[in-house]
């Protein structure tokens, strides 16, 4: 068997899902619980056994066992499959594993090493000057702990020496980018030398590497030493603090990017969890694709002294282009230069300037005028520059011009004279194109309003759930409803009605599985993936609905939502006839008068 399948058929999807969430029995062969993807106080998410599903009402999410878990874990699929294959006792054809294996040994020395440091801080008199210094910065014990944070102390050779002890290899030690060859002689000497260590996690929290910061404001030093490039670690792959913010990150639906490692450890002590830090970069293709597994939405905190400048706003470009909601995060004056000095100062400070993040535009806006004088005919060209660089962004023509007026009052310009501009700049643009924005919706941080379905979908979905919900009532829909595709209006429920309807013939072929316990019908083989999702949603919202009612109550319903759809479709139809006729009196078109009139008594009648 297919090792997928396999998996499928030795674990249940209750008892996996059972680990993660407490689940309430709902009806035979179905659980709830409140769902670990979104915030909720009454349980709208549902696992059924006869399906070997789940869903969730609340967020519009639900699959499969593996789906859940790389969902729940954060996971790619081939991980998730992983994990499930172990539980299973499946064994998955294996991929280059020696690779894999020498990956783990890195892994493993890191976090040897990591140990290493910590003990080093917590118990060597020589490790004084780096609790001092995280005293200083008022760093408590259990957040050092959370972060594993240690001390790599000033000589040439303690980790080296520890980790040679354990059995570890000059050559590994190299690998793992802890130690640097001697460049005469032999052996290896220790990269990271009298700093405070912060060790870097995977989103899975295991050590690849670290990032090493000395203790004096000496500016003759590099202030941060971080491990190069190896097999585990590669700086634009990696988001400091993902591993402990992942969860704050999904429930919230937000993740504040920072700048700094302090950043992210100081907001941890004061429970502001859900903070990551880029290590000082734009946003790369890789990040973005961690954080793409959490959430949409970012709000960015940029420290004051790069707050405003124009690489900043372009290192989110990439962002920008993969429909992330952005806002920006500005710190008041008096917070400091970055989260760290504000958290410190005063959490309410941080947690406040959070939640008063704003749109790209208003923040470009604000910045525009910060340090000049709008009567300056200097500063206003600048302001103007700066304004509109940002506006030819904006596809939504209202908007732009929204902008346009406003900086024309506030300034004191013609509008004529600043569209001049924004022509100009269009232009230049044009010639050195920085990507436009891909989205007209105004970016929102606020977790974007699942698009509520209209009443038409409603009866629609209602009465699909209903068609599959026993062999009887798909069989009595078609032998007395005869439903007509028209009468779906929304495209992916057609689609799905259309294979439903050749996937089931209605000879005398069972459409539930032989031996299977369950008796909705069994979804048709090689369903495409957004139709399968959807009658998944469709097959847990007919559970909800008519656990409780007898076949003839469901028979009833169905011929009722057969009614409102045919009459909305109707209602649809007389709409689109009437648009015809005027069109057709308009140009006096007699033929096609007569042929709509034709058309308009026939539905009347219908
Ligand atoms: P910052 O200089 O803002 O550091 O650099 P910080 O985190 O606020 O540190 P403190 O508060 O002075 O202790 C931001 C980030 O850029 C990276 C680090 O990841 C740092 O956290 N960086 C900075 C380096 O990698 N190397 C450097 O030399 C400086
Ligand atoms: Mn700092």
């Amino acid at each position: 068997m297919d090792p997928i399948q396999e998996i499928k058929t030795r674990l249940d999807v209750a008892d996996v899902i059972g680990e993660y969430l407490p689940l309430k029995a709902a009806g035979s062969n179905a659980w709830k619980a409140n769902c670990p993807f979104h915030q909720e106080r009454t349980p709208s998410f549902y696992v059924s056994r006869t399906r070997q599903s789940w869903h969730c009402f609340g967020c519009d999410t639900g699959g499969d066992i593996i789906s859940f878990v790389e969902k729940i874990e954060g996971m790619e699929f081939r991980e998730a499959l992983e994990l499930l294959a172990q539980k299973a006792g499946v064994e998955l054809p294996k991929f280059d594993k020696e690779k894999a294996s020498q990956k783990q040994r890195l892994v493993e020395i890191n976090e040897l090493a990591a140990r290493f440091f910590r003990s080093v801080l917590s118990t060597l008199p020589q490790a004084e000057v780096a609790r001092k210094y995280l005293e200083k910065r008022g760093v408590d014990d259990l957040t050092a702990d959370l972060f594993k944070i240690g001390y790599a102390p000033d000589t040439w050779t303690a980790l080296t020496d520890a980790l040679q002890k354990r059995g570890v290899t000059a050559a590994e030690l190299v690998a793992a980018g802890l130690s640097s060859k001697r460049e005469r002689g032999e052996g290896v000497y220790d990269r990271f030398r009298g700093r405070l260590m912060f060790p870097i996690m995977d989103v899975h929290g295991h050590v690849v590497g670290f990032t090493g910061r000395i203790l004096t404001d000496d500016k003759k030093e590099a202030k941060y030493v971080n491990t190069p490039e190896t097999q585990i670690y590669k700086k634009s792959a990696v988001l400091y603090g993902l591993d402990k913010a992942k969860g704050a990150i999904r429930q919230q639906d937000l993740a504040v990017i920072v700048e700094g490692n302090m950043d992210v450890v100081s907001s941890h002590q004061f429970s502001v969890d859900h903070v990551v830090a880029a290590s000082g970069t734009a946003l790369t293709a890789d990040q973005l694709g961690l954080l793409k597994r959490f959430t949409k939405n970012l709000a960015i905190a940029f420290d004051q002294d790069n707050a405003g400048n124009a690489a900043t706003l372009r290192g989110l470009d990439l962002a920008r282009q993969q429909d992330f909601n952005i806002k920006i995060i500005t710190l008041p004056p008096e917070a400091g230069k970055d989260p760290d000095e504000a958290v410190r100062k005063d959490p309410a400070l941080w947690k406040e300037a959070i939640k008063e993040a704003v749109n790209i535009m208003d923040w470009v806006y604000r910045n525009a005028f910060r340090g000049r004088k709008s009567d300056r005919p200097e500063d206003k060209k600048l302001i103007v520059r700066d304004v509109l660089n940002e506006v030819i962004r904006i596809a939504d023509a209202i908007e732009r011009d929204h902008w346009i007026r406003k900086l024309a009052k506030d300034i004191d310009a013609s509008e004529i004279a600043i569209r001049e501009v924004l022509d100009q700049v269009k232009g230049q643009a044009k010639r050195e194109p920085r990507e436009p924005r891909t989205t007209t919706a105004p970016a929102t941080v606020v977790a974007e309003e699942g698009t509520e379905p209209t009443p038409s979908e409603q009866i629609a979905d209602q009465f699909v759930a209903g068609l599959i919900y026993r062999e009887e009532l798909w069989r009595f829909a078609h032998e007395t409803l005869a439903p007509k595709l028209e009468w779906f209006e929304e495209p992916r429920l057609q689609a799905l009605y259309t294979t439903l309807v050749s996937a089931y013939p209605l000879d005398n072929r069972p459409l539930v599985a032989n031996g299977s316990p369950s008796h909705s019908l069994r979804p048709p083989d090689g369903l495409a993936p957004d139709l399968a999702e959807t009658l998944n949603r469709l097959a847990f919202a007919a559970d909800r609905a008519f656990q409780d009612m007898t076949l003839d109550d469901i028979k009833r319903e169905l011929k009722n939502g057969a009614r409102a759809l045919r009459d909305l479709w109707k209602a649809r139809e007389r709409r689109r006839l009437e648009e015809a006729m005027r069109d057709a009196e308009r140009t006096g078109d007699q033929q096609t008068i007569a042929h709509l009139a034709t058309a308009f008594r026939a539905l009347t009648d219908a």
